[in-house]
């Protein structure tokens, strides 16, 4: 997977000039206004956030989450952009990075946690799940080995579920701390978390950090099962393209990229976006695409697959549209194409 794409493309946002922000003017030396989100994105795509926070502490992003939720702002969580499309016009809210070290430390636990087994490491929200898995192996600690290869940010990836076919952060996790959408510090059980496939009921809420619950092992046969799920995805995905790793979830009983290779949409192409050659749930970004480019062909996919085999796909990844209304239901998917 490249580098994220210096996009350079400039929203409509940042031409209407900005809104005075004075509602962060106290916090002036994190805060960023009309930032581009291309270059953060792994799609390359899309346009300028109106502000960007990378809040220094705990404190500090709730009272983020405090003003915005006053002026009716809409926030968001960056990660490592590697799941989500940024429209073209940009994001009219406030976009935060969790950037600073208090939201990356790894606290590596000693005591057991009642199950003889299980050992306790707290994982800050804003920490690399690629470093993560690689330290835990080195720790002779297990569990994470089915997020090789998974791009993203601890706080996304327990969000969004993220996993892959031999599990997912829920069967992990212990318990998340969280800011909640009215600025208050809170600590949620797994079960409170709500995980389902690909998905959790965190909605607004901001995740700061959470306990993970990992196996003692061997740290080089740890290491090899990490590496061998990673070296398996680099030779089925398509990791040297621009993307945001599977568009759609896989429906009940079905695979997503299966259905869309079957209904012969592999290399559809809409301006500089088509669909993978190499796994069909993947749309990869040329240069010249545009976010336009591949939210058309996410209704084309829909569109063909529901035609022809009378499923619905649900989208995977996170669209931003400028009052962050991201995509879920097909009524806002085809709103936002
Ligand atoms: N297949 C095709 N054509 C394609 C792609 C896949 O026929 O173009 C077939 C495969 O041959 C296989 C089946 O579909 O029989 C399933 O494919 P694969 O093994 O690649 O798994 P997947 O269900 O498509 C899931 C996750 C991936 C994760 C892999 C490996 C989802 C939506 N996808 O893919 O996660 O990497 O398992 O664990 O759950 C992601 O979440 O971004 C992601 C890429």
């Amino acid at each position: 997977m490249p580098a994220p794409a210096d996009g350079g493309r400039r929203s409509a946002l940042m031409d209407t000039g900005a809104r005075v922000c004075d509602f962060l003017s106290d916090m002036d030396s994190t805060v960023s206004q009309n930032e581009p989100l291309a270059p953060h994105t792994w799609f390359g795509l899309g346009g300028a956030a109106r502000w960007m926070v990378q809040p220094r502490s705990i404190e500090q992003l709730c009272t983020i989450v405090r003003r915005c939720r006053q002026r009716d702002v809409p926030w968001r969580v960056l990660g490592l952009g590697a799941n989500l499309l940024v429209s073209d016009d940009g994001v009219d809210g406030v976009v935060v990075r969790l950037k600073s070290p208090v939201f990356r430390t790894i606290r590596w636990g000693s005591a057991r946690d009642g199950r003889a087994s299980n050992l306790k490491v707290i994982v800050g929200g804003g920490t690399d799940m690629n470093r993560l898995s690689l330290e835990a192996a080195r720790h002779g600690l297990s569990g994470l080995e089915c997020m090789g290869g998974i791009p993203g940010t601890l706080g996304g990836i327990v969000r969004m579920n993220a996993g892959g076919r031999l599990g997912a952060i829920e069967n992990v996790v212990h318990n998340v701390t969280v800011v909640d959408s009215t600025g208050l510090l809170r600590t949620l059980s797994n079960d409170d978390v709500g995980f389902q496939y690909r998905r959790t009921n965190l909605g607004d809420s901001i995740v700061v950090e959470a306990t993970l619950a990992l196996s003692p092992d061997d740290p080089l046969r740890v290491r090899e099962r990490l590496l061998q799920i990673w070296n398996d995805k680099k030779r089925s995905q398509p990791m040297a393209d621009y993307s945001a790793g599977c568009v759609f979830k896989n429906p009940p009983g079905h695979s997503a990229g299966q259905l869309i290779d079957q209904a012969g949409l592999k290399g559809r192409t809409v301006g500089g976006a088509s669909v993978s050659r190499i796994h069909a749930n993947f749309i990869v970004a040329k240069e010249g695409a545009t976010a336009r480019d591949v939210l058309t062909l996410i209704g084309i996919i829909r569109r063909e697959v529901a035609a022809q085999f009378g499923i619905e796909l649900e989208l995977e990844i996170e669209v931003w549209g400028p009052r962050m209304m991201y995509a879920s239901g097909p009524m806002e998917q085809t709103q936002l194409a």
